[in-house]
């Protein structure tokens, strides 16, 4: 009983599900709901492992698991002995159950083309490609790299994958060659799938070329998949690379004829590995997160049904996310198909064609369940409530935030001008590593709190403890998960000894997730944001220390510190402050050579908002550099969106500070 952050009062969970908070869910609304019954907490407390069994049910499995959990921290293996195959529960059985004309995904296109996709063009597509990945070689373990613009050929790619037990690594399109380059060394990928290019506010990006750049110098890599998405001239290495619809019409030169139209799922293990995906960490090297098979699509699955309240047959699910990142993969693609329900993938931004793109395609496609970002939340309130009063968003039943905290003020804003008073918000707090949402209030019950997420899910163990690891009941620390859960990672890739150190060394036989967190008086979980060396840039981590590397690599730095400084829209800016080289210029286009560089490096995301020339830095005595009185002298102006140039009052501080920090560690 302890183990839960609602406990340690004596109250049940269910105590807190009083109708006279301030949003309980709609009227009507609970009668309907996947979960109606408070119950659910107290029934996957009293034998969360026989639960997570219960949840794993329902999945189709080959074989039956022998036993649910062997925990030997911090290695849990989930549904031993059970196989399965994701792709078949995607796919096929929703096809054999008689639901293959529903529309898996509505693919919605930048320059306004669309195409709704079936379960079985679906689980057509993703035989063909499976066996096409198998024509060149892929085989069941090997990795295979994927770099793609939302289109649904990047569904298909992960789910072929899948299919014949190949491991995806998905690099979101947005990161840099070099990013790429350093992903699929670190997984040693056979194949990368690309594509020509994806739309971004009317301009063709020129994916393939950064794949190029990127693949010289990965010898583990024979070839390469484009799909074809923007058209014009493309450069194709012969015998290296190949177009997707020729691979898949038969017509590539170099593969023998057409794919088989059938490939046999491959009958897999519940703990093989499913993907990899790469999350920043507080060194420069980012981390192989590994998801296996039975725990991940059993957790996702059942996260996707209850915090959703989904009803698969009626409901459109739109994740508005990219599936490069986490949020994509386990709630555009794995969650949701394995529940056979209807998805969006969107190609773009939310100001292209116009501010109101969301609201259009909410209308267009009478979305039902919206999950998007507290930063587009409050960049939707700074455009103006007349985007979207000018559509119907009548369908809307559900809303959710992922990310980020979720300021009250955005909480409310999106409840009453997104959901017009009539959704529940489900604020829900997850990472790469848990892999599946395990935070979040249940819309059938829960009443919700503007700006806070609430409790654990049904199932998942979660405390927030002090300095010394003991669980606090009520105010702020640490938030730590005391279970193992379905979804966990199984590890870093390569590195099992920074698995136990960044995840199970700082509180002795707890996860600790590197949040801060606090439970109020009423019992609510609130979370505060990373407080280890990460920041959180439009929900999306990148680490203090990879900004500080790519700086340190331009010829004109000699040292640099960044930190996350508070943003109003994307929750926190990159601040990053640079000491130069002797005789270097500290002028506008030195700073906007920095800021280029490191967007070349990593990503844009990453690119600093604004670069702060100092002569000095603060720093301990042992030489660390002290990034908390940075992120203060940061937050406490207002800094530009460029370059602060020599801003005199900054580097007076920042020497005052260089004066008076040393003793301070
Ligand atoms: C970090 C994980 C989960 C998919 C997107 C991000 C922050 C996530 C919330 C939330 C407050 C949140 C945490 C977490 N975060 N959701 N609802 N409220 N903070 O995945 O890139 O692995 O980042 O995002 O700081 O540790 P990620």
């Amino acid at each position: 009983m302890s183990e839960d952050v609602s406990r340690g009062t004596g109250a049940t969970i269910e105590d807190y599900f009083l109708e006279d908070r301030r949003f309980p869910p709609p009227a009507g609304f609970k009668d309907q709901a996947v979960v109606s019954d408070p119950s659910i907490y107290s029934r996957a407390d009293e034998d969360w492992v026989g639960f997570w069994a219960e949840q794993a049910d329902d999945l189709d499995w080959f074989k039956k698991w022998d036993e649910v959990l062997s925990w030997e921290l911090p290695y849990a293996r989930w549904f031993d002995g059970g196989q399965l195959n994701v792709s078949y529960n995607c796919l096929d059985r929703h096809v054999l159950a008689g639901n293959g004309e529903r529309v898996a995904y509505y693919f919605e296109g930048e320059p306004g083309d669309s195409r709704s996709i079936t379960y079985r063009e679906l689980l057509e597509e993703v035989e063909k490609f499976a066996n096409v990945l198998k024509g060149l070689g892929v085989k069941k373990g090997d990795r295979v790299a994927v770099y793609m613009p939302m289109i649904p050929e990047l569904a298909v790619t992960m789910l072929s994958c899948a299919r014949i037990g190949a491991v995806h690594s998905v690099v979101f399109g947005g990161f840099s060659p070099d990013a790429l380059r350093g992903r699929i060394l670190d997984a040693e990928a056979r194949v990368l799938v690309t594509a020509d290019g994806g739309w971004r506010r009317g301009k063709a990006v020129p994916l393939k070329e950064g794949a190029d750049a990127a693949l010289a110098g990965t010898p583990s890599v024979d070839h390469v998949v484009v799909a074809r998405r923007v058209g014009g001239s493309t450069p194709m290495t012969p015998g290296r690379d190949h177009w997707w619809d020729e691979l898949m019409d038969g017509s590539d030169p170099v593969a023998g004829g057409a794919p088989d139209e059938h490939c046999e799922p491959e009958v897999m293990e519940a703990e093989d590995l499913l993907y990899l995906l790469y999350t920043s960490g507080t060194t420069a090297k980012p981390k192989g997160i590994m998801h296996t098979t039975g725990g991940y699509l059993t957790q996702v699955a059942y996260t996707h049904k209850v915090v959703f309240d989904l009803h698969p047959e009626s409901d459109v699910f739109w994740c508005a996310a990219d599936i490069g990142w986490v949020t994509g993969h386990s709630y555009i693609v794995y969650g949701p198909l394995a529940n056979g329900a209807t998805g969006v993938i969107y190609e773009g931004t939310p100001d292209t064609p116009g501010k109101d793109r969301w609201w259009s395609i909410v209308e267009k496609y009478r979305v039902t369940i919206l999950y998007a970002a507290p930063t587009a939340i409050r960049t939707f309130m700074k455009w103006g409530v007349e985007y979207p009063e000018a559509h119907d968003l009548s369908s809307l039943r559900v809303l959710g935030s992922v990310g980020e905290p979720i300021n009250p003020e955005a909480w409310i804003w999106y409840q009453e001008k997104i959901g017009r008073a009539r959704c529940p918000v489900v604020d829900t707090w997850w990472q790469t590593e848990t892999g599946a949402i395990m935070i979040s209030p249940l819309p059938g019950i829960t009443a919700t709190k503007p700006g806070s997420a609430t409790f654990p899910i049904p199932g998942t163990g979660v405390e927030v403890v002090d300095d010394q690891g003991e669980p606090v009941t009520r105010g702020g620390g640490y938030l730590t998960l005391t279970r193992p859960w379905p979804a966990m990672l199984r590890g870093i890739y390569g590195d099992p000894e920074r698995y136990k150190e960044t995840y199970w060394s700082r509180f002795e036989g707890r996860y600790f997730a590197g949040d801060g967190a606090k439970i109020d008086d009423d019992g609510y979980l609130w979370l505060l944001g990373r407080i280890d060396d990460v920041m959180n840039v439009s929900g999306h981590r990148v680490s203090t220390t990879e900004v500080e590397s790519a700086l340190v690599d331009h010829p004109s730095v000699a040292e640099a510190a960044v930190v996350g400084a508070k943003d109003e829209t994307t929750g926190q800016a990159i601040v990053a402050f640079v000491t130069v080289r002797s005789g270097e210029p500290t002028d506008d286009a030195t700073g906007e050579s920095l800021r280029a560089h490191v967007a070349s490096l990593i990503g844009p995301i990453a690119r600093p908002k604004t670069v702060v020339f100092t002569d000095e830095l603060p720093k301990t005595r042992s030489g660390k550099i002290m990034r908390r009185l940075l992120r203060d002298v940061a937050e406490g102006r207002a800094l530009g969106d460029t370059t602060t140039l020599a801003d005199p009052g900054v580097v007076d501080e920042i020497r005052r500070l260089a004066e008076v920090s040393p003793g301070e560690e």
